[in-house]
């Protein structure tokens, strides 16, 4: 989707004049986020590594004057009203958005509304009075950077400090979660709700997903190297159906082994279900590569975590690299455009490594890079990957150099 110039700040306050007749009373912001690695971790209660980045949503609010919820998305030009924020419903098969209370599931609507719905049972005063919101947002949507958690995060945030709660992030996070789950359909982990409402600037968080914990690591100096997002400008249509088929597949896995998550598994654990060995009661070929991936991704976001905080930067990237090559082979999550692209920045001189980041089957894909080598990617990538790629004309891949942002709030 063609992306304006103009800052989401601008875009979402000139809206909401524009839709509403009035200044907004409050603004607030959250970020989308690059996950330097630990992928499909988060469901398995495992370990993941993002930072949230200097991309974006805004969301400008107020009361509203007439008890009806309006909502407007200037980046779609769309807009939608709810009369009742109490009895919301998603449902999946609406031929519109929005009707009568009930939303379509998946639909942009769905994210708002998911989060309003759960606020409001929390917040009598958002049910009662309803809101006027605008948004505008410089994530790319649909490129794997979590634009829906930072759309989510933003809206949580704005109008929990409209309507005078105050909600610890974690809670936030799992609020927002909980509103993907049921109103957009999307059945995801908690990572991307947690970087963009606890990001910190310069620094990944190290989260271990099944106590939610969160460790500070420093990103290395922007002098030595800086995270360079290559966004493929393709989404195969397969990625949802089969994000939930790789967390059903994972469960099956642990039932076969006995265990609660895919966290419990160890490499000893799983030779001994090795497909070929256990002719019965072992797993299968796939539920058995699926289940080495996260057993060595946990081990590589780990020793990932380590290696930044010691500044052993080859070492990261040699992971980042290993962690690719895993997503492809073993959970097959990847696609041909992510694997050129990570393909062509490892041969660069001056990239540590590279990897698809989020849920894969197109989306974006990371580099850690020297300064000199992030701009030679920023230069080079488009030109190689058109060489390689039918992309029509309009579609070269987007690359940008990001650093880590501080995770959600309201603007003063
Ligand atoms: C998506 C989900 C996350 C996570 C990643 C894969 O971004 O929203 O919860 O599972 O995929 O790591």
């Amino acid at each position: 989707m063609p992306f304006s110039d103009q800052p989401p700040l601008d875009r979402a306050t000139a809206a909401f004049s524009a839709h509403f007749a009035r200044d907004p009373r409050l603004l607030a912001a959250a970020p989308g986020r690059v996950n330097l690695i630990g992928e499909h971790t988060d469901y398995n209660d495992g370990f993941v590594l993002p930072i949230a980045i200097d991309r974006r949503t805004i969301v400008a609010i107020d009361w509203s004057r007439t008890a009806t919820t309006r909502i407007h998305a200037a980046d779609l030009n769309s807009s939608a009203e709810l009369t009742d924020l109490k009895s919301l419903r998603a449902a999946p098969d609406l031929a519109q958005d929005v009707d009568n209370n009930r939303v379509r599931t998946g639909s942009w609507v769905s994210y708002v509304t998911g989060v309003l719905s759960n606020l409001a049972a929390i917040a009598p005063n958002l049910a009662a009075r309803g809101v006027e919101l605008s948004i505008a947002t410089s994530v790319p949507l649909g490129s794997g950077l979590s634009s829906s958690a930072s759309l989510e995060v933003a809206v949580a945030t704005a109008a929990a400090a409209l309507a005078g709660v105050s909600i610890p992030p974690r809670d936030l996070a799992a609020l927002c979660r909980d509103a993907e789950h049921r109103f957009a359909g999307v059945p995801c982990g908690i990572m991307d709700q947690f970087i963009a409402a606890m990001g910190q600037p310069d620094h990944a968080l190290l989260i271990d997903c099944r106590t939610q914990a969160a460790e500070l690591v420093a990103m290395p100096g922007p002098d030595r190297a800086v995270v360079v997002v290559m966004d493929s400008r393709v989404k195969h249509s397969l990625a949802s159906g089969e994000y939930a088929q790789r967390r059903d597949t994972c469960r099956a896995a642990c039932r076969v082994m006995g265990i609660e998550s895919l966290r419990d598994a160890t490499p000893e654990l799983l030779s001994r279900y090795t497909p070929d060995v256990g002719s019965s009661g072992g797993l299968s070929t796939i539920e058995f590569a699926r289940a080495r991936h996260i057993v060595s991704e946990n081990a590589r976001t780990l020793a990932a975590a380590a290696a930044l905080r010691a500044g052993k930067l080859d070492e990261v990237g040699r992971l980042m690299l290993a962690s690719h090559a895993s997503l492809r082979d073993d959970y097959q999550v990847s696609c041909p455009e992510l694997d050129t692209l990570v393909d062509l920045a490892a041969r660069v001189p001056g990239v540590f490594g590279a990897r698809m980041t989020g849920g894969g089957f197109g989306g974006c894909a990371i580099a850690l890079a020297t300064p000199a080598a992030a701009d030679r990617l920023v230069r080079e990538i488009p030109a190689a990957y058109r060489a390689r790629h039918a992309l029509p004309a309009n579609l070269d891949a987007r690359v940008f150099i990001t650093s880590a942002q501080s995770g959600a709030g309201v603007l003063a």
